[in-house]
């Protein structure tokens, strides 16, 4: 197998110029994909409330993971170093949270804002957060009921939207407890809900009736908070309570699943490809997509590491074939649509997948996003309510551009398919990728695509 070879020259180009090109080069090699976006913003924020200095080794540096960065240390905590990929934060501890004068800027970050405004809700400061016209459309009631009923005070413009200004709950009372049952699956809801009841007079509880991912219950876990979890076939609830202080600990952020993804179908869809994405999060509820890819006929292979929280995942070219998505699954893949779409665009038969209304409040609505996208590049796509129903072809014509409406997941997606169509897929919003996976293009260049430039055409 190839080693990586650096190309600094992409680190000079505007990534908005660049696409992907279609003449039968493959990827082949290994490579590591950069860390966890939720671990990256959650280890920043329970830094900043920790006692102590927590030094955070391979944090992803992507737009959404500074946009946390810079509020943590607007609320107060302290940058002692950063080089690269290693952070060190000294917190303020709990309850000690500043009110800056200025409103806090979260770019696109939907997890960063969600769970510093249940942070904010559980403490006495009065912060306002707004965010770029993605993030300014996504729907904010589902956490601020909640969290009014915790006794945080809200200022929202127009119907629950950003910006937002919280007043905690410590600044005119006490942080309540509640008993809450989750309108939707959502860990940025469970999360927010989670840091508020940090400060919470006695045990929050919160009911799944679909399990989200785990990363705010594991971390809080690691740095001594205690939170319950009981599981039976219904539900499962999470309990917490309020605690004094927090100590700091380091943590080492693993490799993003979702980003891993996106290599992971890039290498499956074109022909003579071998790829090894090494030091990913090997977690339940983010490896999902493999398992529906291998499914589909995918020869992918992952192998856990020796550290039972990381695997390798090896992909090759494979002919895939279309399946039916059992909507239980929809939660674990919700990141993962968009790039499923892609995979099944180019396989056999038909791809169903229904109840898709979540993918509506994501970074764009992705579900209209995909169903445009993939009929623009000829292939014969049905949407349906909130289903969607794809129909696999070996020839997908391209030539088109596709607006990523500030969604990098959209926007990786198509430039994918861009690796196998007739006609390139120019990507109108390639910036939007920096939101969670800044060397994108590099990666990929680096295992053997080759990329084009749209104002060289
Ligand atoms: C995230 C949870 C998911 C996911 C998002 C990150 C998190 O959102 O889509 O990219 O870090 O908790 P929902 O839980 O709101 O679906």
């Amino acid at each position: 197998m190839k080693k990586n070879k650096k190309t600094p020259f992409f680190r000079q180009q505007n990534i908005e110029n660049l696409y992907f090109v279609s003449d039968n080069s493959h990827l082949n090699g290994e490579t590591s994909i950069p860390g966890d976006k939720s671990i990256s913003q959650r280890a920043l924020i329970i830094a900043l409330i920790s006692t102590g200095t927590t030094k955070i080794e391979n944090v992803l540096l992507s737009e959404d993971v500074l946009h946390t960065k810079k509020a943590v240390q607007t609320l107060g905590a302290n940058l002692k170093k950063q080089k690269d990929n290693l952070i060190e934060l000294e917190g303020i501890g709990l309850g000690n949270l500043l009110s800056p004068k200025q409103p806090i800027y979260m770019g696109n970050s939907g997890t960063g804002t969600r769970l510093l405004i249940g942070l904010v809700a559980g403490s006495n400061a009065i912060v306002t957060f707004y965010g770029d016209d993605s993030l300014s459309n996504r729907p904010m009631d589902r956490i601020v009921l909640p969290l009014k009923r915790m006794g945080a005070k809200f200022i929202c413009n127009n119907g629950f939207k950003l910006p937002i200004t919280v007043k905690g709950a410590l600044a005119s009372g006490f942080t309540l407890p509640i008993n809450y049952k989750m309108p939707v699956p959502s860990a940025q809801i469970k999360s927010s809900i989670m840091f508020a009841a940090l400060t919470g007079r006695g045990k929050t509880t919160i009911v799944e009736r679909i399990e989200t991912r785990n990363n705010t219950e594991t971390m809080f876990a690691n740095c001594g908070i205690k939170v319950e979890s009981k599981k039976n076939k219904k539900e499962k609830k999470i309990n917490i309570g309020g605690v004094s202080y927090i100590n700091a600990k380091d943590v080492i952020v693993p490799g993003d699943p979702s980003s891993a993804a996106f290599i992971v179908v890039a290498a499956i869809i074109t022909k003579q490809s071998n790829v090894v994405v090494k030091g990913v999060f090997y977690n339940k509820f983010r490896l999902k997509i493999f398992e529906i890819l291998k499914k589909m006929g995918a020869n992918i292979n992952i192998i856990k590491a020796k550290n039972k929280h990381y695997c390798d995942i090896h992909a090759k070219y494979s002919k895939l074939k279309n399946i039916r998505i059992n909507s239980s699954f929809n939660t674990a893949l919700i990141d993962e649509f968009p790039i499923l779409s892609i995979a099944a665009a180019t396989a056999s038969g038909k791809m169903v997948m229904t109840n898709l209304e979540e993918l509506r409040y994501k970074e764009s609505d992705r579900l209209n996003a995909i169903f445009k996208g993939l009929s623009k590049c000829g292939v014969v796509v049905a949407s349906q309510n909130n289903d969607l129903i794809i129909e696999g072809n070996d020839n997908i014509l391209g030539g088109c551009n596709i607006d990523a409406k500030q969604d990098h997941r959209i926007a990786m997606s198509f430039n994918i398919l861009s690796l196998i169509s007739e006609e390139p897929i120019f990507v109108d919003g390639n910036n939007s990728i920096k939101t969670s996976f800044p060397n994108f293009f590099e990666l990929l260049s680096n295992l053997g695509v080759k990329i084009g430039y749209k104002n060289a055409l």
